[in-house]
């Protein structure tokens, strides 16, 4: 059953196939299903021997540690010590699309493995009605990274799921497209700070507006990346990625953004993440058209400039990992964590 050529299952958000996917869960086998951010492909995050199925399934480096997602914030509660300024942030965006990295508790159930060996656990009360049933069913925490082949971009719909991961996992549920379409916030509580490790579903200015201050800056220290996943050459297409393009060069599939049209050559291609410029509307559409544009032969794929505030740091962050080039440009060692998961 756990070759990576087995029969993947396909399941429906109805209740009896939810229970389903929840006991497969338990039982140490692989899920996807869908979150109010991306799909994420789960496993029981106590036991280790799921986790490195998910992993090999995956074809991500091993170190890199994973989010634990659980189906209410007791839970959540009961995997890390929370500092007060996490307690607050828990209080105001769970369920929602914020991890909170804090220090794990002495003890608990989320497996060294599944943290990758680090002493902090990265924990997130997903708010989507389909994986709230699938944790609630599952009763234990799950390790859910994104649910994509390693160095792929991110799957916000089940059919991307099936394209990257059918043979190698258990079941898919198809929940449909998925709201937010990018990732969430990862917010680190760790030594007395509060910093930015990932960009994402939730805005930095409402995390700052509820702090009350401005995040910590991490100091600059590139032997220890703290959410690797950030790291260079992620999320990528297939084609070379332009960032900014306001003329097209020849043979360019074209992304846009806002009504404006890009100069230049005529485009092989072309979609729009938001005519109006609504960036939550560009959110949700990043993942599916870089996929779409990315299947249509190019000479690579110009991006259009977008605002860097709200959802738009998040987006511009993706763009830049999927604009990285593939070969890492980053020392010996790191390699692997650059290619991210
Ligand atoms: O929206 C999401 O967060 C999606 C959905 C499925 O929930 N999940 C997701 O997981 O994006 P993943 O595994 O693709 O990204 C997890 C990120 C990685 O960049 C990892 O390095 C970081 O979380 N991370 C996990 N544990 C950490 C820790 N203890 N300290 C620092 N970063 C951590
Ligand atoms: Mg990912």
């Amino acid at each position: 059953m756990h070759s990576l050529t087995e029969t993947t299952e396909f399941l429906t958000d109805r209740p009896d196939d939810l229970a389903r996917a929840g006991a497969m869960l338990a039982a140490g086998d692989l899920v996807a299903f869908p979150t109010e951010t991306v799909y994420g492909l789960g496993a029981d995050a106590t036991n280790p021997e799921a986790i490195a199925r998910l992993y090999a399934a995956k074809g991500r480096p091993r170190f890199n540690p994973l989010i634990a997602h659980v189906a209410s914030r007791e839970q959540a509660l009961a995997l890390g010590d929370f500092p007060p300024e996490a307690e607050a942030l828990a209080e105001a965006f769970w369920p929602g699309p914020l991890t909170l990295v804090v220090p794990a508790r002495a003890g608990g159930p989320v497996c060294e493995l599944a943290r990758a060996g680090l002493d902090s656990v990265a924990i997130r009360v997903p708010d989507h009605p389909v994986a709230r049933a699938v944790l609630a069913a599952a009763d234990r925490p799950i390790a859910a990274p994104s649910a994509n082949r390693s160095g792929h971009v991110s799957a916000s719909d089940a059919r991307h799921v099936a394209e990257d991961l059918s043979g190698r996992i258990a079941a898919i549920v198809d929940g449909g497209a998925t709201p937010i379409g990018v990732e969430s916030t990862i917010v680190g509580c760790l030594g007395g700070m509060v910093t930015l490790l990932r960009p994402g579903g939730i805005p930095r200015e409402a995390i700052e507006t509820r702090l009350g201050r401005p995040l910590d800056t991490a100091p600059a220290d590139a032997s220890q990346p703290l959410a690797p996943g950030r790291l260079s050459s992620h999320y990528a297409p297939r084609h070379g990625v332009r960032l900014n393009a306001t003329a097209l060069h020849p043979g360019e599939a074209y992304l846009g953004f806002g009504p404006a049209k890009a100069g230049g050559a005529e485009p092989v291609a072309v979609l729009n993440l938001s005519r109006s410029g609504d960036l939550a509307e560009a959110a949700s559409r990043l993942y599916g058209c870089l996929r779409q544009l990315d299947s249509v032969p190019s000479a690579g794929i110009a991006v259009a400039p977008l605002p860097a505030t709200g959802l738009g740091e998040a987006i511009q962050d993706r763009l830049l990992r999927a604009a990285a080039p593939r070969e890492s440009v980053l020392p010996t060692g790191q390699e692997a964590l650059a290619k991210g998961d």
